[in-house]
């Protein structure tokens, strides 16, 4: 009897930190996972941890998804997939601003492979990571689905942009169905802290660099920002914990494998529901963790948006999808697997 009875997926981006934490779950619930990365922002050493954690060692694939010699030749050699996470993309804002062309090659590129590979290899069913960039400030919140997409701020968040317009232009015409998953911000790290998020050089998110500020690889925190119009004047976001995230992907495949999508291309917010500011994630963590941080409030950081948080109202009924954890344990996970990290640098 075979040890998989869901099917096969194929998770891009699958060494990353969101799609080492869905490959997990996927693993769980009896999927077989093939990863494919390129590892430009992630390490091999995570598809050990992955069959550390699972017991099972996913089939890997390292190539780029924007060759499409290789791309086709997957397919060609993969001829029975039930669906496809496709997370391989790159994230930076910043870095975005600095080299577009880049990030449009390099997210939209990859897409239109996927996209090319499952229409050519009768693959039908495509779980697409978007993000709440693509709302920009909204005019009112909670955000929802519906809610107006602006004007981008970065090429970063414009990819996210197009790749919904490709794929809602893709997907009937090719007989394909797609959920677009629309994350707000992921954070936290797997409570076997073995996978986590893994930064590579200064970290750009607020977490990550709390958690290096804390266990000293760097001197302090730059708050960006006091005089938003909010309640302690620092921005606020909706951070929802990665295994929560991880979960509704399962949701997702379920959904689209079990014929039970409404439409050939479905859009789900992916937050809480609830805003923290920038001082209320410090406070948790100082909290949980029992460290007193170093920070400093400093000048807002340009293209930041002052607010917004989910409405998950569609996620929750539709998919019957919920995030469980709460920002203190979001925290407290993130700095475990800080910890385990210098431990197993200490080590080396
Ligand atoms: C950004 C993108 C989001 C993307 C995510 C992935 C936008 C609007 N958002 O999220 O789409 O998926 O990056 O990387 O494009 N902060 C500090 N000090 C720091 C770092 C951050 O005060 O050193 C503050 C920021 O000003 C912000 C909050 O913390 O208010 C969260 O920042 P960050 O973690 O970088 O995420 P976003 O910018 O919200």
């Amino acid at each position: 009897m075979t040890q998989y009875n869901m099917g096969k997926i194929l998770v891009t981006g699958g060494a990353g930190y969101i799609g080492s934490h869905t490959v997990v779950e996927l693993q769980q619930q009896g999927f077989e996972v093939i990863i494919i990365d390129n590892l430009s922002n992630s390490h091999a050493g995570v598809v050990d941890r992955i069959a550390e954690i699972t017991g099972i060692r996913p089939e890997f694939h390292r190539f780029d998804l924007i060759d499409w010699k290789e791309t086709k030749a997957f397919f060609e050699s993969h001829r029975d997939l039930s669906g496809i996470i496709h997370f391989a993309a790159f994230k930076a804002v910043g870095e975005s601003v600095e080299d577009p062309l880049r990030y449009y090659r390099n997210n939209l590129d990859s897409l239109i492979n996927i996209l090319q590979g499952m229409k050519d290899y009768k693959v039908k069913n495509l779980v697409f990571s978007s993000s709440c960039t693509v709302y920009g400030q909204p005019d009112s919140l909670p955000v929802k689905e519906t809610s107006p997409i602006k004007e981008a701020w970065s090429p970063y968040g414009n990819t996210k942009q197009m790749s919904e317009q490709i794929l809602r232009f893709s997907v009937g015409t090719y007989g394909l169905k797609t959920i677009a998953l629309r994350y707000f911000n992921p954070t936290g790290a797997h409570e076997s802290a073995l996978i986590g998020e893994l930064p590579i050089g200064i970290p750009n998110n607020l977490v990550p660099f709390i958690t290096q500020t804390a266990i000293g690889k760097r001197e302090f925190l730059r708050v960006f920002g006091s005089d938003y119009d909010t309640p302690d004047g620092t921005a606020i976001r909706d951070y929802i914990h990665v295994v929560d995230l991880a979960k509704a992907h399962i949701v997702a495949v379920n959904r689209m494998i079990s014929g039970g999508t409404k439409s050939d291309f479905e859009i789900f917010n992916l937050g809480t529901g609830n805003g923290f500011s920038v001082l209320e994630v410090i406070r948790s963590f100082e909290k949980v963790s029992g460290k007193k941080l170093n920070y400093r409030i400093v000048e807002r950081r340009s293209g930041d948006i002052e607010k917004v948080w989910a409405d998950t109202s569609l996620a929750n009924g539709e998919l019957g999808w919920k995030s469980e954890k709460s920002i203190d344990e979001m925290m407290l996970s993130a700095w475990n697997w800080e910890l385990a990290l210098a431990k197993s640098s200490a080590k080396k």
